[in-house]
Parts: C-alpha cells; structure tokens; sequence
C-alpha cells in the first residue's frame, strides 16, 4: 500500500478498511503509517478513497446517535486559528434560539488554541461528561449546549493518526485533514454540522482554492453519512478579536455574550448562529436578539455550572505582565495570525506535547488590530505569562509579525464564501 501510493496508485477499499484497523490495533507501525500518511500528503486521493478512509476511522469506535433529542442537533466545527473563541457564545447562542448543540471538542496544540483548554481556565470547569449526561445537559431548554471531550472510543483511528501526523510533517494534506474531521463529526451523532474552514496565514489553508477544497470535501462527506453540512469560508489572516489565550479568551467571550464585544467576533458568531439555525430547521430565529436581551448569557451561565464551573469566579490572571508599545506613528498595516498565535504559545497558553499543562492566564492582548491608527508610544500589545523567561523569544516572534505604515489600510471581510451542497 504505501509503495502503491507513492507511486501514484489508489488504494482499494479493502486495503483502506485494513489499514486503519491494523493501525489502530497496532498491527501496524508508526514508521509504516508515517510513510503511508506523506504519501497520501504528496499524492492525493480520490474522492471514493476520501470516503472510504472516513468510514474506516468513524468504524474504529463508537457512533453516538442524537436523533431522540426533544429539540433538533446542530454543531460548528472550526479548522483551527488564532484567537478563535467563537464556540464560547455561539454554543449557548444557539441553544437559547431553540436548537441542542452536543459538542465534542479538542485541546490546542501548536500555534492554535483548542476550545477545551480555554474553558479549562474556568475555577471547576471540567470538560470530562459522560454521554448520558451529555445527552440531559443538551436536552434541558435552560442549557440546551455541551462542549465536551470526545471519550477515547470515539474515532480512536484518528487520536492515533492525527498525533502521528503533528510529528511527521503531514497535517496539511486535503484528505487527511477532511477525514480526521469529519470522522469526529459523524461519529458524534449530530443532526446538522457548520464547518468553519479557516483561510490565511494563521490557518491550515493558506490560499482560497484550497481552503474550498478543503470545505467541497467535507461538505460531501457530511451528507453522504446524513449530516446536514455546509461550511463559511472565513479569514485568519490576523487573529479573531483582541486576545489570544486561555482566560483572556474566556473574558472576551464573555464581552461578547453581554452584548459588547470585538466587532469581528460578533460578525462571525452571529454569521454562523445564522447557518446554524438554518441547518438545525429553525430559520426564524434571531441571534442578534438573543445576544442583546441576555437569553444567551443565561445559557452560557447554565452549560458553565452544568459543567462544575463557576461562571461568577474571577478568571486566573498571569504574573507577569509585558507591554510593547508602537515606535512610530501610522496606521497598523500588518498583525499575523501566525506570530500572534506562536507568541501565545510560547508564552504558555499552548503546548508542545500532547498531555503538556497549559498555563490558564498565558496569552497577547491586542491593543490595536489592522487599520487602527496608532501614535508612538501608545501601547500595542500585552504578554501574559506565570514564565517571564519565555518573554524574550515570544517577543521576538511578535515583532516579525507586524508592520506600522504611513497609509490607511482597507477594512477586509470576515467571511469570504459559503459552501452548500
Ligand atoms: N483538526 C482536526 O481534527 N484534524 C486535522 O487533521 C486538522 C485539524
């Protein structure tokens, strides 16, 4: 199989279903899979062996079914970026319009923040939830949203391969990222999915082209195993709102859910609350409103507790604190996704190896974002960390992701295109 590939082969469907067992029940090696997963990277595959491969990793584990909630499923799915806490307001937002949002999600690792660990900088929050209760939590009308970890038999295919993948060089690969995702989706037995396929710097997908590829392949994926999928197609050239990290994250989520908040990060959760309800058969229902009114913050308040978290207790904050403030005067032309996201992580808030702590506090706040004028001396950014010796390089890696120019800078969209089926 895996000279086949590098040669330019297809692999059989019997092949496909053998190799990720053999894989997951360790019949077969790293070494073998590592070579197999590059030559899948360089060569491709076809849609049928896409499918295929996704319905061998969803039949590794276990297929939870939703379908006998009192209220229709949706979930979102973001492929990774900067800053991209939308999943904190959204969840309960759509769950105070009248859907059930059973997430299973994931803890960041690299430059990108995971969902888990931001809600884990919550005194109590535990992200641990037994199916059973998974299921009452998203039934109850006064909680409605569950953002949880996925138990060790859901995919367990992909928990294996996807660690693998972060180690060898061969994440982003079209296939092997639509599979991985999409198997955790199937496999968590929702209704209805919004794919949120990040585009830009910060992201996977560095260029459009790709990134609708990226989205088409899922998107297909979805409806052939009877998900209702579509996906938005949004930016990550510059990170999402004004923090990167655990608990400034959480704050800024917050912000948004008493109706203030990042303008971008309102846009962007309001946009795919809109796609969601569509999804979930509840096109009526507005977003805007339930944000302004605090239906969304009683949610956010009840899934919180629900969890064992305190939604009054204050947030841990670092012990250290750095400010970098603008040498010159202008406008911020440039702030990468990427340097934002890399300064965070090295500041704390991400981890190296999977099962590393996180450091709840650790993160950059964004005291400007591009376009904003700035004047010399005023401050531009704040480093967060409990480990004020990683300051220097996560400075290092701040300073060579921004540019301040003479000329104004064009506002650019959030969302950049819609795929349907
Ligand atoms: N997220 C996943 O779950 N899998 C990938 O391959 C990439 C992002």
């Amino acid at each position: 199989m895996i000279t086949a590939k590098r040669d330019g082969g297809e692999l059989g469907d019997e092949q496909i279903d053998w190799v990720v067992d053999a894989y997951t029940r360790g019949e077969v090696a790293d070494e073998q899979m590592s070579a197999l997963a590059m030559a899948i990277l360089l060569r491709g595959m076809t849609r049928r062996e896409i499918a295929r491969w996704t319905r061998a990793m969803i039949a590794s584990g276990r297929r939870l079914d939703f379908t006998d909630l009192p209220r229709p499923t949706v979930d979102k799915h973001s492929t990774g970026g900067v800053g991209d806490k939308i999943t904190l307001p959204l969840a309960p937002l759509v769950a105070a319009c009248g859907a059930a949002v059973p997430q299973l999600s994931g803890r960041g690792l690299g430059h990108t923040g995971g969902t888990l660990d931001k809600l884990e900088s919550i005194p109590g929050w535990r992200a641990d939830v037994p199916v059973p209760l998974m299921r009452e939590l998203a039934a109850d009308p006064k909680i409605g949203a569950v953002v949880c970890a996925a138990g060790a038999d859901l995919a367990p295919a992909d928990k294996r391969l996807y660690a693998l993948r972060d180690v060898t060089g061969t994440v982003e690969s079209i296939p092997l990222i639509a599979s991985s995702i999409m198997s955790k989706k199937i496999a968590e037995g929702t209704a209805a999915l919004v794919l949120d396929v990040k585009v830009g710097g910060g992201a996977f997908m560095k260029d459009i082209e790709s990134a609708r590829e990226l989205a088409t392949t899922m998107v297909e994926l979805g409806v052939d195993a009877g998900v209702r999928t579509m996906a938005l197609l949004t930016a990550m050239d510059t990170p999402l709102g004004r923090t990167a990290g655990n608990a400034l994250e959480v704050a800024e989520a917050v912000e948004v859910l008493a109706g203030g908040g990042p303008g971008d990060v309102v846009e962007l959760t309001l946009a795919l609350a809109r796609e969601m309800l569509a999804q979930a058969g509840i096109p009526d229902a507005d977003p805007a409103a339930a944000l302004a009114d605090g239906r969304a913050m009683d949610h956010w308040r009840a899934m919180i507790s629900a969890q064992g978290g305190d939604p009054d207790a204050p947030l841990p904050e670092a012990r250290h604190r750095e400010t970098v403030i603008a040498a010159a005067s202008g406008t911020l032309a440039r702030l990468d996704a990427m340097a934002v996201g890399l300064a965070a992580w090295r500041l704390g808030a991400g981890r190296a190896r999977q099962g590393d702590p996180v450091q709840p506090g650790a993160g950059v706040e964004l005291h400007a974002k591009p376009g904003d004028a700035v004047t010399t001396g005023q401050p531009l950014f704040t480093l967060h960390t409990d480990t004020p010796d990683t300051i220097p390089v996560a400075l290092d890696t701040l300073r060579a992701g921004y540019a301040i120019g003479p000329d104004p800078v064009a506002p650019t969209p959030l969302v950049l295109d819609r795929i349907a089926p």
